[in-house]
């Protein structure tokens, strides 16, 4: 009976250990074989990459080595059509035609660190939809759902995590009297709305990210109706901040130009930058590609035609993939530029003067971000490490079983 149970014990302390190991940011890895928290596990056919590896999915937390500065010194991971995610059937019951952007629910995606989302907003169904269509009217097929329901995901997330702040941005189609108004509170999502009144019109900086989250004001919101600003409060985008083109003409090399509805981008009398990068029809094929050294690329191309800025939102379709550092390599460039003078987020010194900069990693290094001077500085990691709880939990029933044994 007794050695029954320690051969058990043996048994499932063996079992555990596989599952103990996780990989690296770079490392080879396999279905079987498991990411640390924050990567996922993929190649890059596109880029050559065939051999799956372990790739980032998580930008660092923006506000995590500087806290408190002005809500337009940081920059937030932002995902294009965030409702549209592969796999959707449209809540009409119909077919969906519409094209897709993203992987993951809304939810996820704020577990991930996406801080910025973009959501097209439609009358319909004597309601307010989420919809991908064309000229303004939803259909059955190319309707998603009720904007209520994505919009309820962030409040959850806003009610569970009381420091972080969510920027939504509309394009929107709504006309019907009070619509967004409407929705915005049936969601919940009106009582953390930072009013019109603390954002800056003339370039000047925003509320401080503390003072937002001290007075709850901890979602920012923009449509991109003007009319909306004077009839419901809801801020008009481009009175607030300059955006590149999108779709393919914004892939251009070496060129960054501003959206038609948006003032030239080194326009200073708006205090915040957005950065479209993501192909007019999204392929998942070519996306990982463009998600990696060609987002950062453009990223510093604009920083130039911004007049110097860093973007505060750099928005792609299918945030997660890319050859290895990806979206989130380029949140964490432009909050490690802006936020501490380093070359990345991941070397920024807590809490140090402007420009104290750990090295980066050497080149040999398979991390071209998550090292820091100690590969496994657990600081960079964004979420807590799940792999060596399972290790500490197999060694001590190892350890367990050893001392029935001696017994
Ligand atoms: C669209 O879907 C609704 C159900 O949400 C259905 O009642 C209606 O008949 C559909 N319209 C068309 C044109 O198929
Ligand atoms: C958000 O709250 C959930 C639930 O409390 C928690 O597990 C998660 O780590 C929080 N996320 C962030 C980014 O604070
Ligand atoms: C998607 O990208 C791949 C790889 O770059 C390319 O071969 C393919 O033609 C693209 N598909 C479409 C529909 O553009």
């Amino acid at each position: 009976m007794g050695s029954n149970i320690l051969f058990n014990l043996m048994l499932i302390a063996l079992c555990l250990l596989p599952f103990g190991h996780s990989l690296e940011m770079g490392e080879t890895c396999s279905p079987s074989s498991k990411c640390d928290a924050g990567l996922s596990c993929q190649s890059c056919p596109a880029n050559g990459n065939t051999e799956s590896t372990c790739t980032r999915i998580q930008p660092l937390n923006p506000t995590s080595k500087v806290n408190g500065l002005p809500f337009n010194k940081y920059s937030w991971l932002t995902t294009h059509n965030s409702y549209a995610i592969t796999g959707a059937n449209s809540a009409t019951g119909s077919i969906l035609l519409s094209p897709k952007n993203q992987e993951d629910s809304i939810t996820n995606q704020l577990k991930n660190g996406v801080r910025g989302i973009m959501l097209d907003t439609y009358d319909f169904q004597n309601d307010i939809w989420l919809c991908h269509s064309t000229g303004g009217t939803c259909f059955n097929f190319t309707a998603f759902q009720p904007a209520a329901n994505a919009l309820k995901e962030i409040n959850d997330f806003l009610e569970s995590n009381l420091s972080e702040i969510v920027t939504i941005i509309l394009e929107d189609y709504v006309k019907s009297p009070n619509g967004l108004t409407k929705v915005f509170k049936a969601s919940g999502l009106s009582k953390f709305q930072l009013p019109l009144s603390r954002m800056p019109k003339d370039g000047k900086d925003w509320p401080t990210v503390d003072d937002m989250v001290k007075q709850n004001q901890r979602l920012v919101v923009f449509t991109s109706k003007k009319d909306k600003e004077a009839s419901e409060g809801f801020a008009y985008q481009w009175n607030y901040m300059v955006e590149n083109q999108y779709g393919n003409e914004g892939l251009k090399d070496g060129s960054c130009s501003s959206r038609s509805e948006s003032s030239p981008l080194d326009t200073k009398s708006r205090s915040l930058v957005f950065q479209n990068y993501f192909e007019t029809n999204p392929n998942t094929t070519q996306v990982c590609a463009d998600n990696s050294s060609p987002l950062i690329e453009m990223m510093r191309t604009c920083h130039g035609a911004a007049g110097k800025r860093w973007p505060n939102f750099i928005a792609v379709d299918f945030y997660q993939r890319s050859d290895g550092g990806g979206a989130a390599e380029a949140v964490d460039e432009a909050n490690g530029r802006v936020t501490c003078g380093c070359d990345s987020l991941a070397y920024c010194k807590s809490n140090a003067p402007f420009g104290t900069c750990d090295a980066p990693p050497p080149k040999s290094s398979p991390s071209p971000v998550t090292g820091q001077t100690s590969k496994r500085d657990p600081t960079n990691l964004p979420v807590g490490n799940a792999g060596s709880t399972a290790i500490g939990l197999s060694s001590l029933i190892l350890i367990s079983a050893a001392t029935l044994l001696l017994w």
